[in-house]
């Protein structure tokens, strides 16, 4: 299938209108911050009804940081190291929950943020919290996804976008974006490619959050405390 027709599988969406109130965002990021960047062309452009109201990022050497500050979205900087003292979780998140205090977030998004959040967070966070993952979970979680994908053979990889719980890349799977591998693809060709996948896959999930044909509840009755879950499970595939 291309690029050109995604198919989405969803309940019916309610018409929108041009009052519809822009979903407030915020951006947690640790490095380059593409996709930061793919959020912010979307939401200039009005592509997106989005407003991203804050970015977070646990590096001050990011470049995500500049992106942010070229489009005026007020930036925390809370760097996991400072002056050669590592900043611990619980400091982090701390400052990161009065953030979220002043910001009021509709939804949080991991995009390419590289610290492991504690269960607490996660639960208490006063918006539901969404992460982009580089593999088609739940296979390979954690790091060096396009290395590990090639190196089991696979045919198919891709990415996620995943409801953000305690454990590590586990949580409901909301969207992916899949390709074939190729026949001499090294992890950073495969790296580059799930990358422009990820660059359509990030927006199309927050589009179908914002239009209300995905939507994130807490249903305590189903599953475990606290948990963000999508009321209509929906992937949508792509390939490049
Ligand atoms: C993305 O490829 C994203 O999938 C990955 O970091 C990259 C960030 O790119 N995220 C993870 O590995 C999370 N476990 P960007 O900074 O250019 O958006």
């Amino acid at each position: 299938m291309s690029v050109d027709t995604v198919s989405i599988e969803t309940k019916p969406t309610e018409p929108t209108t041009s009052t519809t109130k822009p979903l407030r965002i915020v951006v947690l990021v640790s490095g380059r911050g593409s996709n930061l960047q793919v959020l912010i062309d979307a939401m200039q452009a009005g592509a997106l009804p989005i407003e991203i109201v804050g970015v977070i990022s646990n590096r001050e050497d990011a470049y995500a940081i500049t992106r942010a500050n070229a489009a005026s979205i007020p930036v925390v900087t809370l760097s996991h190291v400072a002056n050669g003292k590592r900043m611990g979780i619980k400091t982090f998140e701390r400052h990161a929950s009065d953030q979220f205090i002043a910001w009021q977030p509709d939804l949080i998004v991991l995009a390419g943020f590289m610290r492991v959040l504690s269960a607490s967070f996660i639960e208490n966070a006063p918006a539901p919290m969404i992460n982009l993952h580089p593999s088609l979970l739940p296979a390979y979680k954690g790091l060096d996804t396009h290395q590990r994908a090639i190196q089991a053979g696979e045919r198919h990889h891709g990415c996620s976008v995943h409801v953000v719980t305690a454990e590590l890349d586990a949580g409901t799977v909301l969207t992916q974006g899949l390709l074939e591998i190729n026949q001499k693809e090294t992890a950073d060709s495969l790296k580059t490619r799930v990358q422009k996948l990820e660059h359509q896959l990030l927006p199309w999930t927050i589009l179908l959050l914002a239009k209300g044909a995905l939507s994130l509840s807490r249903d305590q009755s189903i599953h475990e405390q606290n948990t963000f879950l999508p009321s209509t499970p929906l992937k949508l595939y792509l390939d490049s």
